[in-house]
């Protein structure tokens, strides 16, 4: 998806050549007109400007147009107007979210035509006077949700048929303000689509090997990304018996992935991003019932959030440093499979007894951040669609987030509300720890049932000791089930809402 910004009048909207108009027009614009139907300061003015514009004030005056967010109007060739269709969508209070929900109803509205091989869309915010950053990124992150299609498994796939967008503000002067933001939503609506793709593939397209594969094609010259591949000798070497035990169950070979953004200054400590690379849990020898399982394709969400948000960065280019970190495998029953009950040695030296090999993803995880620890990182999130429990808890709207560090919840939790990607903060009181007590290891995987996204969070934070973290677990957030099943891309726009504000504050920190 491609966006231009620009600044047209009516009457230059009007004239505007392309397949669709959207006009988001929000309740403050039927204010403007009066509840009482008489000429108020703008329709005085009618006389001097577009067709365009006394439609949609015409269309409030008299009621057909609702601004409540989803409701639109929809017209066919009007008068004046170069575009075919148009499209009055209402936007509420103008709010990033109402914005959002506009956009979504409206794209969702529009099918071009067959004829149309691809179909040009301008999407008109100028009713909005006092835009914001994250309303405008909300417009543009719907549009682009609203468009997507999933093509790569598809004997006769339907190719997208929007693939350029023109959002149209106001003045000149929102342009220019608004102007990173655009850049921010431009460089994340990619990192969501690559994270979509990948996340979405099938486990027999989406290999570990393969993900390795997406990984690598992120680094290309002045990308500032470099990337390493380890498989299972070197990973051996590094003492990942942890991670090993989950992957010896399965033919495709593990892949431990290493990425790196450097945008800043080879000194200044970088973020790592720790992302859950299960191409497919079947749940080993603890075995999933079968109802569903096909969505464990998505336990890889965390590995998809990852690509996404490094794809993200080479287009923006923050100056920051990133690393990511993706140990990737399927986890499956087989004579090699570990066994309930087997302990195995982590890197970090604590040896685990593997109570539940469902449990998989805290046994992958926790091997990177043990390697995470050699990057004197400044601060380490792991990304995972680790339990069950969590969505039981938050449902599909918010992530768990986990983290001792209060300054890093609150810049986690603002980075998500603001991107609409909005996580919430549970408890990782040391007592929640209790049910992970073995008899036959330091730590067992599982604790009882109650609880369960929190006992996960506790066996994690036993191998991020050495640097602040935070864990979020997206069980219940990076996918879709039912007839919309798909992945959502989440939560790459909180993670490079995070990483951007990150950015001021290392500025801040080098001033001071
Ligand atoms: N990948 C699953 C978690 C999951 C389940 C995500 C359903 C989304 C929907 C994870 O590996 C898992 O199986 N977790 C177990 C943990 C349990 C054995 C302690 C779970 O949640 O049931
Ligand atoms: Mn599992
Ligand atoms: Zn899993």
């Amino acid at each position: 998806m491609n966006f231009e910004i620009k600044t047209l009048s009516w009457q230059a909207t009007a004239d505007a050549v392309c397949d669709a108009l959207i006009v988001l027009v929000p309740a403050s614009s039927a204010k403007a007109i009066g509840a009482s139907g008489k000429a108020t300061g703008a329709q005085t003015k009618q006389a001097k400007t577009s067709e365009l514009e006394q439609l949609m004030r015409s269309a409030l005056q008299h009621g057909d147009l609702d601004t409540a967010p989803g409701k639109l109007l929809q017209c066919y060739r009007p008068q004046g107007v170069r575009a075919p269709r148009v499209i009055l969508a209402g936007a509420g209070t103008g709010s990033a979210r109402d914005i959002s929900r506009a956009v979504a109803a409206a794209f969702g509205a529009y099918k071009p035509v067959k004829a149309l091989k691809t179909a040009t869309v301008m999407l008109c915010l100028t009713e909005l006077p006092d835009l914001s950053g994250p309303a405008l990124q909300a417009a543009m992150h719907a549009a682009a949700a609203a468009t997507y299609t999933y093509t790569t498994s598809k004997s006769k796939p339907e190719p997208r048929k929007i693939n350029q967008i023109t959002v149209n503000v106001a003045h000149p002067s929102t342009a220019k303000t608004l102007a990173s933001d655009f850049a921010q939503a431009q460089a994340g609506v990619q990192g969501v689509e690559f994270a979509k793709e990948w996340a979405n593939r099938p486990a027999n397209y989406a290999t570990p090997t393969m993900l390795a594969q997406a990984a690598q094609s992120l680094v290309k010259p002045k990308s500032g990304i470099r990337c390493e591949v380890l498989g299972p000798q070197a990973v051996a070497a590094l003492g990942m018996g942890s991670f090993m035990s989950v992957a010896q169950g399965s033919g495709e070979p593990l892949r431990f992935i290493v990425l790196h953004y450097n945008g800043a200054a080879k000194s200044q400590a970088p973020t790592v991003l720790v992302g859950k690379g299960i191409t497919f849990d079947t749940g080993g020898i603890s075995i999933k019932p079968a109802a569903d399982m096909d969505e464990m394709k998505f336990d890889m969400g965390g590995a998809a959030s990852v690509l996404g948000t490094f794809k993200a960065l080479s287009v923006l280019k923050p100056a920051i440093n990133v690393v990511g970190l993706i140990p990737s495998c399927d986890n499956m029953p087989d004579g090699k499979a570990v066994k309930p009950g087997d302990v195995v040695t982590s890197m970090s030296g604590q040896t685990i007894e593997i109570l539940n090999t469902d449990a998989e993803g805290r046994l992958i995880l926790c091997d990177a951040l043990t390697y995470a620890e050699r990057l004197k990182p400044r601060v380490v999130v792991d990304i995972a669609t680790l339990t069950g429990a969590c969505v039981v808890a938050l449902g599909h709207l918010r992530s768990g987030l986990f983290t001792a560090d209060d300054a890093l919840a609150s810049a986690l939790q603002k980075a998500g509300e603001e991107a609409l990607d909005p996580c919430w903060r549970m408890p990782l009181d040391d007592d929640y720890a209790e049910g992970l007590k073995s008899n036959f290891a330091d730590v067992a995987n599982v604790g009882g049932r109650a609880g369960g996204a929190i006992t996960a969070a506790k066996f994690l934070q036993r191998f991020a000791t050495q640097y602040p973290w935070a864990h979020l677990d997206i069980a219940g957030t990076a996918w879709k089930s039912g007839a919309a099943k798909g992945s959502t891309g989440r939560p790459v726009s909180l993670l490079l809402n995070y990483l951007v504000a990150s950015v001021d504050i290392a500025q801040a920190a080098i001033k001071k």
